[in-house]
């Protein structure tokens, strides 16, 4: 991260206070156990109609990073995940757009429960790692509570290399970052619609986070949504 931390987080409007609390980085926790045997898990189906208006969505959408402690449903989490990466058409296109049809991101969630990924084909998760992830990755995100507080976790990781086949070097970074937003747009609309709250965060530790989460070499961590219920 180039950023540093007190630059990034006055940009966030994230005050000193956060700060002065996170003074000492704690050590990364040990690493996550990736599961061998894939167990996959059939996700509801995604719904196709809602209540809020993509008007309201827009207009109500705004940053939440307090929770209530109530996890999310396995129908609100396939949805979100839906949202962001979602199978839409019989040939694999998704829900957001990608330079040339290449498709270089890949979702995980981590909840109270295990670390699941997203498999769009099928709308299926399967557990990557098992446990409560969410204060190690916590530790690694700069202590923001919202990913300790959330009731799950989305993150989104590219692997730049479907799209350097086509595009090359100098557009692979901007196409796949340009993704990495639109699927993360689509959740955040998406939980305003469940009536629940997230927020995106771009500053954490790209390898810790990597080690934490035990992601593949060519996983490359982009953002951190964390998405919960809301505090009454
Ligand atoms: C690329 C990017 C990175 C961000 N990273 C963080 C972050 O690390 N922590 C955080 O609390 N908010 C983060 N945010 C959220 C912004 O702080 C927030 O969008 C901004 O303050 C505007 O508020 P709003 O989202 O409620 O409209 C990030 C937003 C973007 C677009």
């Amino acid at each position: 991260m180039n950023l540093s931390r007190r630059e990034f987080l006055a940009s966030c409007g994230i005050g000193m206070g956060w700060l002065m609390g996170c003074a000492r980085q704690p050590s990364v926790q040990p690493i996550a156990t990736m599961i061998t045997e894939s167990q996959s898990i059939t996700l509801p189906s995604p719904h196709l109609s809602g209540t809020v208006s993509l008007e309201e969505t827009l207009a109500r959408r705004r940053s939440v990073r307090e929770f209530a402690n109530k996890s999310l449903s396995m129908e609100e989490l396939g949805q979100l995940l839906w949202a962001a990466q979602g199978a839409t058409s019989p040939v694999g296109q998704r829900t957001a757009p990608s330079a040339g049809g290449l498709y270089p991101l890949e979702l995980y969630a981590v909840t109270r429960d295990n670390v699941y990924h997203y498999e769009p084909q099928g709308h299926r998760l399967s557990v990557h790692a098992q446990g409560d992830l969410r204060s190690a990755l916590w530790s690694v995100a700069l202590q923001q509570d919202a990913v300790k507080n959330a009731a799950a976790v989305i993150a989104i990781a590219s692997v730049y290399a479907r799209t350097s086949i086509k595009y090359g070097e100098e557009r692979t970074p901007r196409y796949v970052h340009l993704e990495a937003g639109h699927a993360a747009q689509n959740i955040l609309l998406q939980a305003v619609a469940l009536k629940l709250g997230a927020v995106p965060i771009g500053a954490f530790e790209d390898d810790k986070v990597k080690q934490t989460l035990a992601l593949p070499t060519d996983h490359a961590p982009l953002y951190l949504i964390p998405v919960g219920h809301l505090n009454t």
